[in-house]
């Protein structure tokens, strides 16, 4: 009895310390920024601040992301993995009728309800149809910033084919809170963004715990950058690459301004600052992931291993470099649990509070990790020399997979501690040589055909070159149970056709119509 009391009296102690010192979490969220492409892992791009802020933070190495935008973003907000929301394809185009289901709650809601002022600044990709899909309807107090994906960094506008009407649509996407905003023309996105967010921590009230969600649009195409950002870089022959480069400086600079901003503001020293990509770099647009294998859009790890890292003074073990297992549907149990929360939803969460392992150093509590499962996969960017996925297809009835629990067509990912299974076609599957260097000296291998079942061990062979599927048989069959298991647990897919009523029309702004 006593014991018991004691017990309470800590736990209610420990939660009144952590409610009243519930830290301001500043979640900073980079567009398709690659493996490759921090200064920290030997990239030929320079990122002073991300260096920096990092290295007196915990990096982020065994860090894992989805391999496209909405699908990342969808986990972040609500710590649940894409099976569980029906969105376990592709993004959300800017004419489909649909959303995060509006039965889940969202990151922002649940700190909200725990007294934080909730912001938001940069793109959404969630989904906008209706306006009970927009980030002021889902938890935000404020926000600015674009609703769609891939558009112009100086006139914020986005164009989209709507095959049923016949045209592509060019028009504006920028919103202040649910207003179209004009007046931001010929300003560049990643100042702009950083601007805004810059202006909420100069207001904010520091009496109350500040949630800040920065969703850059940078490093993600189209390929432009201020000139200032690009003289550094003429030494890189690769225009895609240049242009690219001078994209990261300017984000770069944008973190260090905002994170001097939370300095200056008096906040950094109880902030919690999160820093993460939203996929693996895009190879055609200048970024790269090497020496991961694939790129955006594929499950190998080129397209899922993530740049990632926790700046706070309340680390407990700051400068060091975690090597457990982490996922972006972590980041919602672990900063609600900050938050001295509870995510009391009825949705079950897929994510896990990982706080003591990137502060701590404790062993993660995931032992899993789906990265997807999508029957209705193709790969819509080109992979030169790469078309195999129709005969890795019909080559499954004839062979040894066809009794399998789980129909090894499917494009899908299962990681369980070092081993990784890949069924169906991955996605691009190139080892991209490293920038600058030559092709034919930096790739000597010659992959091995795809099957439609491959195992590998990330820890020892992280660029996914030795599949082991025939050395580790049981292992497989335990792994191929598991994609069934969660299979069995998916919603059905949710990606709805196009809704010509989306067109905003030669003058408007893409918004929600329905
Ligand atoms: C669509 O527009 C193009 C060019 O404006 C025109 O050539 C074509 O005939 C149109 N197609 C239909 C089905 O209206
Ligand atoms: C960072 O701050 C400096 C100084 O205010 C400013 O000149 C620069 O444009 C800012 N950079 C970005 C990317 O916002
Ligand atoms: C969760 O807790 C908050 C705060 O106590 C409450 O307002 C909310 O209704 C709860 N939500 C659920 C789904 O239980
Ligand atoms: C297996 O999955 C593939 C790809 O999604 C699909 O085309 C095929 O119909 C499925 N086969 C069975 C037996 O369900
Ligand atoms: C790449 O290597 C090949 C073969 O060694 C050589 O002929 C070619 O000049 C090299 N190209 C560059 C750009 O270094």
């Amino acid at each position: 009895m006593a014991e018991t009391l004691v017990t309470v009296v800590c736990l209610l102690s420990s939660a009144a310390l952590t409610a009243a010192r519930a830290p301001h979490i500043v979640f900073v969220l980079a567009d398709d920024f690659g493996w490759y492409d921090v200064g920290y892992h030997g990239s030929e791009i320079r990122t002073p601040n991300l260096d920096r802020v990092s290295a007196g933070g915990v990096r982020l190495d065994n860090y894992y992301v989805q391999p496209i935008c909405t699908p990342s973003r969808n986990q972040l907000m609500t710590g649940r993995y894409q099976i569980h929301t029906g969105m376990q394809h592709q993004i959300i185009w800017p004419c489909q009728p649909y959303c995060v289901p509006l039965n889940e709650k969202l990151l922002p809601q649940y700190l909200k309800e725990a007294g934080y002022a909730t912001h938001m600044v940069g793109k959404w990709h969630l989904g906008m149809y209706k306006k009970d899909c927009l980030p002021t309807r889902r938890g935000f107090d404020t926000y600015f910033g674009y609703l769609t994906g891939s558009e112009d960094y100086y006139t914020h506008g986005h164009c989209y084919p709507i095959s049923a009407l016949n045209l592509t649509r060019c028009a504006l996407d920028l919103r202040e809170g649910e207003e179209v905003a004009t007046g931001y023309k010929g300003v560049y996105s990643t100042e702009l963004l950083s601007q805004k967010a810059i202006g909420i921590i100069e207001k904010h009230n520091s009496d109350k715990p500040l949630f800040l969600y920065v969703a850059l649009q940078a490093v993600h195409a189209p390929l432009q950058v201020p000139e200032r950002y690009l003289s550094p870089y003429r030494f890189i022959k690769d225009t895609h690459r240049r242009f690219y480069a001078g994209m990261v400086s300017a984000m770069d600079e944008a973190v260090g301004n905002i994170t001097l901003a939370l300095q200056q503001a008096g906040l950094w020293e109880n902030t919690v600052l999160v820093f993460s990509t939203d996929n693996g770099g895009q190879t055609l647009s200048g970024g790269s992931n090497w020496p991961l294998r694939g790129r955006k859009g594929s499950l190998w790890e080129g397209g899922v291993r993530g740049v990632g890292f926790v700046a706070s003074p309340l680390l407990k073990r700051p400068g060091t470099v975690s090597r457990e297992l982490i996922h972006i549907s972590d980041w919602l149990p672990t900063l609600v649990g900050l938050a001295g929360a509870i995510p009391n939803t009825t949705n079950p969460l897929d994510g896990f509070n990982v706080w003591n392992t990137v502060s701590n150093g404790f062993a993660s509590p995931r032992l899993e990790l789906l990265h997807n499962i999508d029957p209705l996969f193709t790969d819509i960017a080109p992979c030169p020399g790469r078309e195999h996925q129709l005969t890795l297809a019909e080559g499954v009835s004839r062979d040894s997979w066809a009794n399998s629990v789980f129909n090894v067509s499917i494009h899908a990912a299962i990681r369980s501690s070092n081993w990784k299974l890949l069924t169906g076609f991955p996605g691009c599957d190139i080892w991209f040589p490293r920038p600058g260097f030559n092709r034919s000296r930096s790739s000597p291998f010659k992959p091995d055909p795809l099957k439609p079942v491959m195992l590998f061990n990330i820890e020892k062979d992280p660029e996914e070159r030795e599949d082991v599927s025939a050395w580790f048989p049981s292992v497989v069959d335990n792994l191929l149970s598991r994609l069934h298991q969660h299979q069995k647990s998916a919603l059905p897919i949710n990606f709805p056709d196009d809704d010509p009523r989306c067109d905003p029309g030669p003058t408007g702004a893409w918004g929600p119509w329905a």
